[in-house]
């Protein structure tokens, strides 16, 4: 039986996370010292899904100003198709719930299929896309926002 795990990321596992970026995103990756700068100063959460001791995606989640945000996502090739992702996403959603966040929000290369079919799966909606987000390739994104409950104007004082 196959032993799923999702935990935190810790320091000595940020160079192979910083591998996995480049092999991934190539020169749009985060670099390892930007990474271990961002990991270090502690907003954001860096969690790790690993299956039978090896480690198989992660992604990064917080508050980005006031919004809660999906800052970055990727599982490796060998492990993709069966629902690790999802699994990671839902935990960041269940996590902004936990925070009494509105809304949760995420950037995704319109070109990126996977992550779009993924996106559209958990519920989050197209709000606005854009311009030449991602450099340097200077491919557009999708900005794409999944409500967690409804707005309710705060009722002024009589
Ligand atoms: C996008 C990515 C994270 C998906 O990871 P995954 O673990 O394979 O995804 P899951 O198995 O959890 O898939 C969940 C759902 O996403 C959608 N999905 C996943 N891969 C898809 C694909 N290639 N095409 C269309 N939809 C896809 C499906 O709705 C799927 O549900 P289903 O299997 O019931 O049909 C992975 O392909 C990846 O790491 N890509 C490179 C990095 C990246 O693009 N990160 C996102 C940056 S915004």
């Amino acid at each position: 039986m196959t032993d799923e795990r999702i935990r935190d990321l810790v320091e000595a596992d940020l160079p192979w996370m910083a591998q996995v970026e480049r092999d991934l995103f190539a020169n749009a990756a985060w670099s390892e010292a930007l990474i271990r700068e961002d990991w270090r100063y502690g907003t954001c959460r860096y969690r790790a899904v690993e299956i039978d001791g090896s480690l198989a995606g992660y992604a990064v989640y917080g508050y980005d100003g006031d919004a809660f945000h999906l800052m970055n996502l990727a599982i490796v090739p060998d492990f993709r198709g069966r629902g690790l992702a999802k699994v990671l996403v839902g935990e960041f959603l269940d996590e902004a719930a936990r925070h009494k966040a509105p809304d949760a929000w995420l950037e995704v290369a319109v070109n990126n299929e996977a992550a779009l079919g993924l996106y559209e799966a958990l519920g989050f909606e197209i709000v606005r896309t854009r311009r030449k987000y991602y450099q340097p390739g200077g491919i557009d994104a999708l900005v794409m926002r999944k409500e967690l409950r409804p707005y309710v104007p705060e009722t002024p004082n009589a």
